[in-house]
């Protein structure tokens, strides 16, 4: 993937929320199997709260984590599978950090359905917790649907849990709609949130 397909933006806000960084800029573009433990980090921050994790057992998630990313990352040439990762770096060039990571995958969904559709569906979306509401899973998002586009797919799915406001809020605001909530038999047993089905239609 091009270099070229990068979405630099100046990250003024992030004085007004107090992070220790000025003169950033964000960066989005296709992650490499270097960025594996970064991205592995951003992951378990997102995914797993600490709180609930005990500690011991975070490096090792890590390492999970960390080493099927690497798996996804080398096979990315062999199909439409993209990963793009979110970097805050200094003006300078002198360094800069991962903050936010995605994939997008073209996959069969509703396998089960008579007729099962091939469609690009976005996963792993996740912002490190210091460096939210500044508009970064937004950009993550707009580089899918760029990529979603030149694979010639005119929608985009995912699924998000019903519980998840700042999630569906995000959605909600970047034009994915619900198509409907699935009817799991763990969900209605253990009492767990419903995951709901959200679509984008990109040829608007
Ligand atoms: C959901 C998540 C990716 C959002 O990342 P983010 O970079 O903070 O999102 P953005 O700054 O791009 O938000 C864009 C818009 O989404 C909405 N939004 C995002 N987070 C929100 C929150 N906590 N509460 C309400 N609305 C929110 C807002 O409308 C926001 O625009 P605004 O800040 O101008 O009001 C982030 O909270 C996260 O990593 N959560 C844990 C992992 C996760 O749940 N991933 C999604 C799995 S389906």
């Amino acid at each position: 993937m091009n270099s070229d397909l990068s979405i630099p933006q100046s990250l003024s806000q992030c004085q007004v929320k107090g992070v220790p960084y000025s003169g950033e800029h964000l960066l989005v573009r296709p992650a490499t199997i270097e960025d594996a433990p970064a991205l592995a980090m951003v992951i378990v921050q997102s995914f797993h709260r600490y709180s609930d994790v005990r500690q011991w057992f975070v490096p090792l998630l890590r390492l999970g984590i960390g080493e099927d990313l690497r798996y996804r990352l080398r096979s990315l040439p062999n199909g439409h599978h993209a990963c793009f990762v979110a970097c805050l770096s200094d003006s300078r060039g002198s360094g800069s950090m991962i903050v936010g990571t995605v994939e997008v995958t073209v996959k069969y969904l509703h396998s089960r359905a008579i007729t099962p559709i091939k469609m690009p569906y976005i996963s792993n979306l996740a912002v490190d917790p210091q460096y939210r509401r500044l508009g970064i899973a937004r950009q993550l998002l707009n580089r899918c649907e760029v990529q979603v586009k030149r694979w010639n797919y005119s929608s985009i799915a995912l699924h998000v849990l019903e519980h998840n406001d700042a999630a569906k809020a995000l959605y909600g605001q970047c034009g994915y709609h619900t198509q409907y909530a699935e009817r799991q038999l763990s969900s209605w047993i253990f009492n767990q949130p419903r995951r709901l089905f959200l679509q984008k239609n990109l040829s608007l």
